[in-house]
């Protein structure tokens, strides 16, 4: 069934796990996702970004992620991923997600909490959850010094006051993860998440955690963190083994014996994800 972000992770905190919020752009992920968590006994987060909706629609999103919800015993959570426009936020929330992101990173603290604010009265009158953001999660291209990375990373005391002021259901934070694929080992900042933890009572969110190690990826679950985005590792082998496909057999022209082995590579993935993150074998 769908449920809300707060339900799956306040259980999650009580449990000490993170629960897996995967990006899906077509059916065929979002069949993954629902297919992994299944195999995995794992409540599970299916979250479309701004640029998936433009790309699907947003009544194929919510009809896809809606049907897979319904037909599986398996807590879903439908979470746009950096909502950046309230009117967007809006259309999702009426649209049927059970929680939104809003994210305000951008803005100075006050505008950030005043725009983070007036989306949880909202979602929260309609029942669903909210996740905000409070430092710069960047992408692996920026060319950028340690001290300026440092000035991107979220602040502690900020965190504990955003979390406060805001009500938020989750927290992302910037500790020195990227979106993207990176380009050598990220470094995160482990002191500062513990530090994080120990101010904030909501439950915190990594994002850009394809290609963090796993070994870092249990220690961030140890330290605090409830809900990992994954979006890139998905992609790599979503269309790696479509390459794959192809390769084998260049004159092939059905689509399901190209996208077939996709869907599959993807479930790989997501499972393997998932048993990382703690969030497997809980229901
Ligand atoms: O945060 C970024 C996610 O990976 C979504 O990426 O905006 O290309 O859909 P996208
Ligand atoms: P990755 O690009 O590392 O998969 O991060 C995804 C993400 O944070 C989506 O919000
Ligand atoms: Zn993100
Ligand atoms: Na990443």
């Amino acid at each position: 069934p769908l449920v809300t972000l707060a339900e799956v992770l306040k259980e999650a905190d009580a449990k000490g796990y993170a629960v897996g919020a995967f990006n899906c752009n077509n059916m065929e992920i979002v069949q993954a996702i629902i297919n992994a968590a299944e195999a995995e006994g794992a409540p599970v987060i299916i979250q479309a970004s701004q640029g998936a909706i433009k790309y699907a629609g947003l009544e194929y999103i919510t009809a896809l992620v809606r049907t897979a919800a319904a037909g599986t015993s398996v807590p879903v959570v439908l979470h746009l991923d950096h909502g950046t426009d309230f009117n967007q936020v809006l259309r999702c929330l009426r649209a049927g997600f059970t929680s939104v992101m809003i994210d305000g990173s951008k803005y100075p603290l006050e505008e950030n909490i005043a725009l983070t604010r007036r989306v949880v009265e909202i979602a929260h009158a309609m029942g669903a959850s909210v996740e905000g953001e409070l430092g710069r999660i960047g992408g692996t291209e920026d060319h950028i010094s340690v001290s300026e990375r440092e000035a991107t990373m979220t602040d502690p005391e900020e965190a504990r006051r955003f979390a406060a002021e805001t009500g938020v259901d989750a927290l992302a934070i910037a500790i020195g993860t990227a979106h993207g694929r990176y380009k050598g080992t990220p470094k995160l900042d482990f002191d500062r998440l513990a530090a994080i933890d120990r101010l904030v009572p909501t439950p915190i969110v990594l994002h850009g955690s394809s290609g963090v190690p796993d070994a870092d990826i249990r220690r961030a679950v140890e330290l605090g963190v409830r809900k990992i985005n994954i979006d890139t590792d998905i992609r790599i082998a979503f269309v790696e083994a479509t390459r794959q496909a192809l390769a084998a057999n260049p004159d092939e022209i059905d689509p399901r014996k190209v996208l077939g082995p996709a869907r599959e590579a993807a479930i790989g993935i997501i499972r393997h994800k998932m048993q990382v993150f703690g969030c497997a074998g809980r229901l």
